[in-house]
């Protein structure tokens, strides 16, 4: 099968003033179409080429000769569940009752979620991604090095935001902290972390 870049599920512009076309155009249409374009190029007359993703990810990831699939295939998912996990500002920032119970359960409130998952991901070192994760009805948040993600450690990824500087620099130079902040805020899709419960993150 050959991966392919997935459209963004909003207009390049949607998600201003927290991050620009610009923004989209050198992340979306630049750092994740150079991983789809790489691992199929990688994976021409391979044995994983018919792999569907999240098991091309697992099983490279296992395999000492993945590597360099692997970190294809796994920025790939990354990014498809990133650009999913959010949606243009919008007033309504209500989270679905079912995670709102988890959240509270886990972490005492919504708002203390944020102000965790926005230091994890400041205190992520260098280049990677923070994760709401949910396991057996457990939430946890975790941070993961360069392409790593949840899949590895077979938790199931509610939210998942990107910490390379690529995902921040046009719109906040320096700034992951003011990032994560707008991200939580402003642009996490909490429909989308609500469905992960029960579904995949990627449709098939
Ligand atoms: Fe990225």
């Amino acid at each position: 099968m050959t991966h392919l870049l997935p459209d963004l599920p909003y207009a390049a512009d949607a998600l201003q003033p927290y991050l620009t076309a610009e923004s989209f155009a050198y992340h979306h249409g630049k750092h994740h179409a150079a991983y789809v374009t790489k691992l199929n190029a990688l994976l021409a007359g391979h044995d994983w080429a018919s792999l569907p993703l999240e098991q091309l990810v697992i099983e490279a990831h296992a395999a000492p000769q993945g590597r360099a699939i692997y970190n294809n295939a796994a920025q790939h998912w990354n990014h498809w569940q990133f650009w999913h996990g959010m949606r243009p500002p919008s007033d309504d920032t209500a989270v679905p009752p079912a995670l709102d119970h988890l959240l509270r359960k886990s972490f005492g409130s919504v708002a203390t979620f944020k102000e965790q998952f926005v230091l994890a991901g400041l205190n992520q070192f260098g280049s990677g991604w923070v994760w709401l994760t949910e396991k057996d009805g457990a939430l946890a948040i975790r941070t993961t090095g360069n392409a790593d993600n949840p899949l590895i450690r077979d938790e199931r990824a509610l939210i998942g935001c990107d910490v390379w500087e690529h995902a921040y620099y046009i719109d906040y130079r320096n700034g992951r902290g003011a990032f994560l902040e707008a991200y939580v805020d402003h642009l996490l899709n909490w429909d989308e972390a609500a469905r992960r419960l029960t579904e995949t993150v990627i449709p098939h």
